[in-house]
């Protein structure tokens, strides 16, 4: 398939919905490609995941940059010279810059366990066992500079049982993740998502 779109992913740990966009990715309709995979973790599983499907990884520490700032710029630069046009979080444990999500505005996707704007933040699924939620789910949205905003693409909900744990809740969760994020990169990919009145297009 001519001119796809290329991805670049940001993870900091285990890499399954990192995992799930490569599994779509495989398929030749599939409207995306990853270019490279970016970690601020060298221990994170998904770099693996990564060079086991043959995908360029990079690790970046941000322990190692004296700023946010010039840490989120190295990441752009490695971004763009990878040709990435959409920018996917996926499991990415910390916050971007202003900057950041300016230089990649309506580029810049990330996944989120709970129906937003429910429970921003972490620990996401303990949030909604706590409050008593009947529901929850997941969310996949368009990254704006406050935590956990920004224009919703798709959300998947499943039922909080009586008995779920946190680690029940998340697995059911998790299991809506994998389709949710490859689905909102075919969305985006194929230019079929309005945001704001604009057709996103990249
Ligand atoms: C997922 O629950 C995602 O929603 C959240 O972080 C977790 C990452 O898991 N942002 P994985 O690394 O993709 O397995």
């Amino acid at each position: 398939m001519p001119n796809k779109l290329t991805l670049g992913v940001l993870i900091s740990g285990r890499g399954s919905n990192l995992q799930a966009l490569i599994k779509a990715c495989k398929q030749p309709s599939f409207p995306a490609e990853i270019g490279l995979v970016i970690s601020n973790k060298a221990a994170a599983g998904g770099l693996e995941l990564a060079k086991a499907a043959g995908i360029a990884t990079q690790v970046f520490n941000h322990k190692d940059f004296p700023d946010r700032i010039s840490f989120d710029a190295q990441m752009t630069k490695a971004l763009k010279n990878a040709n990435v046009q959409l920018v996917c979080l996926a499991g990415f444990m910390r916050l971007v810059s202003e900057e950041f999500v300016a230089n990649w505005h309506n580029k810049l996707i990330n996944i989120h366990p709970s129906l937003l704007p429910h429970f921003k933040g972490l620990d996401a699924q303990a949030q909604a066992i706590d409050a008593g939620a009947k529901e929850s789910g997941c969310t996949v949205h368009f990254v704006r500079k406050e935590m956990d905003s920004g224009p919703i693409i798709l959300q998947k909900t499943v039922p909080v049982l009586a008995d779920d744990t946190v680690e029940s809740l998340s697995a059911r969760i998790l299991e809506q993740e994998h389709i949710a994020y490859p689905e909102a990169v075919n969305l985006i990919a194929s230019g079929k998502l309005t945001i704001e009145g604009d057709t996103i297009t990249l």
